[in-house]
């Protein structure tokens, strides 16, 4: 089986040789890609709903890996038990939920060592829940396909962090640094988006604020500010 280019961005980063638990697996890929290639011993792979599970449930059992990966009924991490697993990679939802799934039960989120998590929409919101939560972000990546942009990111518990600055929460702070040629066209991309819905907001003073502000936010970015 192979992986997707999204889901091997996630891949690479979990810890190898650890167990880990993937949130809102749906169809269960990447668990058992991760037990297959022998780079975790065991999975659990979560969903909230019974229809996406037993798709999971199948692909475990057609990849032969049923005495490694259990597939558990689960809203987040509810399921979960402190210190079960090391990584838990969340892939494929919005960061709002993401953000909603960490906060519910910090006891079990402060035992795991790494989260991998790869948010489809509100990448801002969730850095600034990390950075709340006192997490660090220790690597991500920007992977673009079509029209479609995935961010991940990965944090681990820190004691000591500095402050993300805007430019950092909206943008990624080891993104900026790094500034592929993936970033830049996430910028332009946002650029193009924001002025086409400032062509269409007169008449709405504080919309028009709004974007026009985060326009600036992203020329500044650019280098174009
Ligand atoms: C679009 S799929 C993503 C599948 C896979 N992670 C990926 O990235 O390809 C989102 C999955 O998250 C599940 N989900 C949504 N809310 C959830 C929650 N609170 N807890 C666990 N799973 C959830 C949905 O049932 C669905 O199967």
């Amino acid at each position: 089986m192979k992986l997707s280019d999204r889901l091997s961005c996630v891949a690479q980063h979990v810890l190898p040789g650890l167990p880990m638990a993937d949130i809102g697996t749906d169809h269960g890929q990447l668990p058992v890609w991760l037990v297959r290639t022998g780079m975790v011993p065991s999975a659990i792979a979560m969903d909230l709903r019974p229809s996406p599970l037993s798709v999971a449930r199948r692909q475990v059992a057609m990849a032969g890996v049923g005495d490694r990966v259990e597939c558990r009924l689960s809203d987040g991490l509810e399921k979960l038990t402190e210190r079960e697993v090391a990584t838990v990679t969340i892939c494929g939802m919005g960061g709002g939920l993401m953000a909603r799934i960490l906060g519910a039960h910090p006891e079990v989120r402060e035992s795991v060592a790494r989260l991998v998590l790869q948010p489809n929409n509100d990448v801002e919101k969730l850095r600034r829940v990390l950075q709340a939560l006192s997490w660090g972000i220790c690597a991500e990546e920007l992977l673009i396909e079509g029209r479609y942009v995935y961010p991940t990111i990965v944090a681990e518990k820190v004691v000591v962090s500095r402050c993300y600055d805007e430019s950092e929460l909206a943008f990624g702070p080891l993104l900026r640094v790094a500034r592929s040629e993936a970033f830049v066209e996430m910028l332009e991309r946002e650029a193009r988006q924001v002025r086409r819905v400032l062509g269409q907001c007169q008449g709405s003073p504080e919309a028009t604020r709004r974007f026009e502000a985060r326009l600036a936010l992203v020329e500044q970015e650019l280098g174009r500010g």
